[in-house]
């Protein structure tokens, strides 16, 4: 038990101590921004994100004055730091207009230094009425679109109960690729009922538009969703592994590479956004329950914002949208990094630990030593990457890095 004057004296002792266990930095890590919009035209079966179906009119220009208050707030927690990359997410950015987006933009600029080139993502759906504010989209500073095709197939896309149809999926699709040149597509797979030559077409007909980048997400059942309480009927384990196969070697044969888990990229066409989240980066996230994970010179916090667009509203008012605030722990943060890290095919620098954590790689070296012993990490000193087993059972080896 601690001494009884313990709690009460401040000994330099102490504060020094706590001083030593906390992480330190040679430099912070780079900065990016994540802006979340929360509304959807309809919310889809599937989908566990902070979306809420949009009854009527969402308050366009109320949530933009709000995420513009929200970043003035945080502005105290990056101060005289660089955005590297913005990313405008939902729900579903590309139901407000041109003229929300190109305003919101304008205020970030005007508050923040964003780097010259930074990548400034924005997720579309693919309906009709989006796409006539694609120009508008890249008029106000959007530089890459991420278009959430799904699938090209009616019979999934109704599964799925998208409101796009297959046309206005390859409209949408031709649109961005004129308009932003630098477009990544959203499909799933593992759909309901879906077979290996079905997923195969619509890898073709994506691959017909040569999109920059991929996403390809295996369709999962998450808690609170209405397919969670009512489960279609979805492919096996052996079916959506052969799925996976063949999208694999058909996108490495056309020129793709799987830099993560579920993302392919033509050479320099990595999202620079995820790269960041993927290396350990930091983030500020502003908007309805959006996560920021920052650095300071000895200690890195985590924040959520209210979820509820009517509660983020009114707490970005009063002056605090923060709901959740707490320091990232020593015991937490290697298995955080490694959460990250270990997606990227090609792994991270062994430096980039202590770099981004502020604290020695050892703290991780019993994980390590179990991955490597296990086949699934590499045993190249220089470098933390999956092995093609690790890559194939990564829960397993994120799990080694837990706190016991
Ligand atoms: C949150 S959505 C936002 C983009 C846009 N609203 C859309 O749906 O097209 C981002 C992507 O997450 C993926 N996604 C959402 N729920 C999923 C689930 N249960 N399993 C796998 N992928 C999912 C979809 O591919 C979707 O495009
Ligand atoms: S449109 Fe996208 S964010 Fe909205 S409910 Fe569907 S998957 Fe979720």
């Amino acid at each position: 038990m601690a001494p009884a004057t313990a709690d009460v004296v401040p000994s330099p002792v102490r504060v020094a101590a706590a001083g030593l266990s906390g992480p330190r930095f040679a430099a912070l890590p780079p900065l990016s921004l994540y802006v979340h919009i929360p509304w959807c035209l309809r919310k889809c079966p599937y989908c566990d994100f902070n979306s809420h179906e949009a009854r009527g009119e969402v308050p366009e220009a109320a949530y933009v004055d709000a995420l513009i208050a929200d970043l003035e707030l945080a502005l105290p927690s990056i101060w005289g730091r660089r955005i590297t990359s913005i990313f405008i997410g939902g729900g579903t950015p590309s139901l407000f207009g041109a003229p929300a987006i190109d305003r919101f933009l304008a205020a970030v600029r005007a508050r923040v230094t964003v780097n010259p080139g930074a990548e400034v993502t924005l997720e579309a759906n693919p309906g009709t009425f989006e796409q006539e504010k694609f120009a508008g989209f890249r008029d106000a500073g959007v530089n890459r679109l991420s278009l959430g095709i799904q699938s090209f197939e009616p019979r999934h896309l109704s599964a799925l109960g998208r409101v796009h149809d297959a046309d206005e999926a390859r409209r949408a699709a031709e649109a961005a690729l004129r308009i932003f040149g630098n477009v990544n597509f959203d499909l799933m797979y593992a759909l309901p009922r879906q077979t290996v030559t079905e997923a195969q077409a619509d890898l073709e007909a994506a691959l017909a538009f040569s999109p920059p980048h991929l996403s390809f997400y295996h369709l999962t059942l998450e808690p609170n969703t209405l397919f969670h309480r009512y489960p279609p009927e979805l492919p096996d384990d052996e079916t959506s592994a052969d799925i996976e196969e063949a999208v694999h070697s058909r996108l490495e044969d056309a020129g793709y590479r799987h830099y993560e888990t579920s993302a392919y990229a033509r050479p320099g066409r990595e999202c620079a956004h995820n790269l960041n989240y993927w290396q350990f980066g930091d983030y500020l996230g502003i908007g309805a329950g959006a996560h920021s994970k920052l650095s300071f010179a000895d200690r890195i916090v985590r924040q959520v914002r209210y979820k509820q667009p009517k509660q983020y509203l009114e707490s970005v008012a009063a002056g605090a949208p923060l709901q959740e605030d707490h320091e990232v722990t020593r015991n937490d943060v290697g298995f955080e990094f490694m959460l990250n890290a270990l997606r990227l095919t090609d792994g991270v620098p062994a430096t980039l630990f202590a770099e981004r954590t502020g604290y020695p790689l050892a703290i991780v070296r019993q994980g390590l030593e179990a991955a490597e012993a296990r086949g699934l990490l590499e045993r190249d000193p220089t470098l933390l990457r999956p092995t093609t087993l690790g890559q194939r059972f990564l829960n397993d080896l994120q799990q080694l890095f837990l706190a016991e």
